[in-house]
């Protein structure tokens, strides 16, 4: 089909279904897509959003695996959630599960009292280890309120088991003046996480070994290669790039902070933006008097978002107009009960 006759059979159900729907869009989707959505965030932004909205009963979510449960999980009883692609997942994601964690849990209790230790899941996660967190007295953060959420847990807590991103962990704690001999990885394939049971209590964060493959692509040298190419540049990344990329860079931050920055940045400035390269290319274009370049020399997009398209989203949104909906995403009533009180636990740190 036509792109033209795909946005007018969009368009036509939007129309057709009016305040009964609402379309939340990831920045990370392709422009084709993101155009369509009734609202725009990032994961937290779009999580807060999905727990107010009032007026609709179906959210078609352009976004990946894990952002559609969270809004099922923290929106109203009555609202469905669908994702016009279920193989839009998230590598991520997939690197902790709920078996490993336990494993870790129960390993972990071997070494160290776990009453003291405060388990924190990246809302990059299954709802299964949301509801982990929830049962264990944990707590859920985005890449906007890491740091907000890992001092709630210090201050409860002696020591954090952060998962599944090692980066954002490793980054945050360190801007909190917690040193990297104060930190170990837990690798789930390794005995006791690859560590001794010394190096456990002397860590106060425990890193799950996981990892997003599209921000790891940035390396240190690509910052180098950017000063020496731009002089005067700034380097802005995600926390989600690895400890010596946020190191070399002037300013770190969530998908938000990003945009807040790029659009309040000075006229003729010029910035080199570690992170997904669709919402790069959009703020590039949408800031034509800043001079907004991809830090990577190499593509880093993230597949998984990109699988949203607009074949995608016209098939989801015809379906769910027809009364014969396809791709709902419900998270199972118990799971979603304490995945809830983590994610309400994160929505209450300020
Ligand atoms: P944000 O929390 O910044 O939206 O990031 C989500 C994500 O998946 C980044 O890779
Ligand atoms: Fe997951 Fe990385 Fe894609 Fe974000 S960019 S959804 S962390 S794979």
């Amino acid at each position: 089909m036509a792109d033209a006759e795909l946005e007018a059979r969009i368009l036509f159900v939007k129309e057709q279904m009016g305040d009964s729907l609402l379309i939340l869009g990831h920045h990370y989707q392709q422009d084709e897509v993101i155009r369509f959505a009734d609202l725009r965030g990032d994961s937290f932004k779009l999580s807060k959003l999905a727990a107010v909205d009032a007026s609709c009963r179906s959210i078609v979510f352009c976004g990946v695996h894990f952002m559609a449960e969270t809004a099922d999980i923290l929106s109203r009883q009555d609202v469905e959630v669908y994702l016009p692609d279920l193989a839009a997942g998230c590598s991520m994601a997939d690197m902790a599960d709920l078996l490993s964690v336990e494993a870790a849990w129960h390993d972990l209790a071997q070494v160290t009292n776990v009453d003291d230790l405060m388990p924190v899941t990246y809302v990059n996660s299954s709802a299964e280890l949301k509801a982990f967190c929830g049962r264990h007295g944990g707590i859920v953060c985005t890449s906007s309120n890491a740091r907000a959420v890992l001092e709630w847990a210090f201050a409860r807590r002696d020591r954090v088991l952060f998962f599944p991103d090692q980066h954002l962990g490793r980054n945050t704690a360190r801007r909190m003046g917690i040193s990297l001999e104060e930190m170990t990885v837990w690798d789930p394939r390794e005995p006791l996480g690859g560590n001794t049971p010394e190096r456990i209590l002397s860590s106060r964060v425990l890193l799950w070994k996981g990892h997003c493959s599209v921000h790891q692509m940035f390396k240190p040298n690509h910052v180098e290669q950017f000063r020496r190419r731009f002089p005067g540049c700034k380097i802005l990344v995600h926390p989600e790039c690895m400890m010596q990329v946020v190191d070399a860079a002037d300013m770190v931050g969530s998908t938000e902070f990003i945009i807040k920055t790029i659009t309040e940045a000075a006229a003729g400035s010029t910035w080199g933006v570690g992170t997904e390269l669709h919402l790069v290319n959009r703020l590039a274009h949408e800031n034509p008097d800043k001079c907004i370049h991809f830090l990577s020399p190499m593509v880093c997009m993230c597949a998984t978002m990109f699988r949203i398209d607009m074949p995608h989203l016209a098939w989801c949104l015809e379906n769910l107009a027809r009364g014969t909906p396809v791709n709902r995403i419900k998270v199972a009533e118990e799971t979603a009960r304490w995945a809830r009180l983590a994610l309400e636990r994160m929505l209450e740190v300020r």
